[in-house]
């Protein structure tokens, strides 16, 4: 038997039922705060990732799913949404005519040779936005503001939105030479990945697996002491901007995320579920070089991932009422072939006033036909018989109090819209 690969998901059922309960929500929200969809591809070229998530982050260095096609291209399956968006942006140079910043949002599968475990999977699915074209801390806080607000609407009321700031060029490279210095008397004691990101990218040190809770780094400098003017102003004013929307933050100043195309601005979600421990709900930060390390121009961006997957077993966990739908509202049963006809007429016209409507396609016999409608839950069965038939007429009974009544099939639409 061939089974499906470690840390993917089959999802069907009452899990399908929830995210499309979910992607209502995320679609209605996205539309008020006046972000478009898009929908990038699911492989690129790996040189995209390398440069854009940087090749010393776990992500790039352990995690992709890189491979080489018949046309002997390197590609990786992405692993996030951000640089392919900005591909995109830069592609069809968007930075050209536009008077109003890009702010596009996603839904999609990504890629990380993760360990499987609660939470963590190699197939996740991410929602994303992306608000590409403005520094100013307004939309920072708009990005924030949409996180914040997707979760409480999706019924996680205790989230916090953990802030921090890594600040600009100059803040960022101060900060890096006070990390290695701190770090170098400790080499010996970090694992053998972090031996040798002191001095490439000590930022990643802050965030390894394996070291990133040893007291070590729990000591280490804050990226707050570092910060220029400039920068220090930029963050103050984001902390205003969010008491001002009564956005439940914390500050947490060794945050600095696990992708390297974040400066100013960094944010995780992280919600109160026992059961999924610290695991972040989702994570965002403003990325004002990766444009142009892209080779695109200076453009100033910021965004934000959910990580959809665990974000629904979280509101799975504290008893989110997914609003599900529980059964459906018709089931039409019929025997002989005029029967039939008639039962698929009727379907197709009940379809398409808004009645979900199931039949029998097995030819089961009205005994077994009975049993499906009780198994499907439906709220009506509509019963034809020949003899009804000759006046038009069908059988129709509420299957909750088992009356019924004879329906002319004219009036039929008529008569359900007003016993709904
Ligand atoms: P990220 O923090 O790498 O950020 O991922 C966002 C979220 O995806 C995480 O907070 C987590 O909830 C979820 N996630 C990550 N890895 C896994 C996994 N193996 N299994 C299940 N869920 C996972 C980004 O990807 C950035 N692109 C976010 C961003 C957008 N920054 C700016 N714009």
């Amino acid at each position: 038997m061939i089974t499906k690969q470690k840390g993917t998901m089959d999802i069907y059922g009452e899990e399908s039922q929830k995210r499309m309960y979910v992607n209502d929500i995320l679609r209605s929200i996205c539309e008020k705060y006046n972000y478009s969809y898009i929908e990038t591809p699911v492989f690129e070229a790996s040189e995209l990732f390398h440069r854009a998530v940087g090749d010393a982050t776990d992500i790039v260095s352990k995690e992709t799913y890189d491979f080489v096609d018949r046309g002997n291209r390197n590609l990786t399956l992405r692993p996030e949404g951000t640089a392919g968006v900005c591909r995109w942006y830069i592609e069809n140079k968007l930075y050209g005519n536009q008077t109003e910043p890009v702010k596009a949002y996603y839904i999609g599968k990504m890629y990380r040779y993760d360990r499987p475990q609660l939470g963590r999977y190699r197939e996740l699915t991410q929602f994303g936005i992306e608000l590409i074209g403005s520094d100013d801390v307004l939309a920072d806080l708009d990005v924030i503001s949409l996180a914040y607000n997707t979760y409480t609407i999706l019924g996680l009321k205790d989230v916090t939105i953990n802030i921090n700031t890594l600040g600009d060029k100059e803040s960022r490279n101060n900060y890096r030479k006070a990390l290695i210095e701190y770090l170098i008397p400790y080499k010996e004691e970090l694992c053998e990945d972090c031996k040798e990101r002191i001095e490439k990218n000590p930022l990643r040190v802050l965030d390894c697996k394996i070291d990133g809770e040893k007291d070590i780094l729990l000591n280490a400098p804050k990226t707050t002491n570092y910060l220029n003017e400039t920068s220090l102003n930029r963050y103050n004013k984001l902390k205003e901007y969010l008491e001002l929307l009564d956005i439940n933050y914390k500050e947490n100043p060794r945050l600095v995320r696990g992708l390297d195309y974040y400066d100013h601005t960094v944010f995780e979600i992280t919600a109160d579920v026992p059961e999924m421990g610290n695991l972040a709900l989702g994570g965002g930060g403003r990325y004002n070089g990766l444009i142009e390390l892209l080779d695109g121009p200076s453009v100033p961006a910021v965004g934000f991932a959910m990580g959809y997957d665990r974000t629904v077993m979280a509101m799975t966990y504290t008893g989110v009422n997914f609003d599900t739908k529980d059964g459906i509202d018709i089931y039409i049963m019929y025997v002989s072939d005029t029967e039939k006809e008639t039962a698929a007429l009727l379907a197709q016209d009940l379809r398409l006033n808004d009645f979900i409507t199931e039949t029998d396609y097995l030819n089961k016999g009205l005994k077994g036909e009975f049993k499906s409608a009780d198994r499907l839950k439906a709220k009506y069965l509509i019963i034809i018989n020949d003899q009804d038939l000759e006046n038009n007429e069908v059988n129709v009974k509420d299957n909750l109090t088992k009356e019924e009544e004879k329906v002319n099939i004219n009036n039929l639409v008529e008569y359900l819209d007003s016993h709904r």
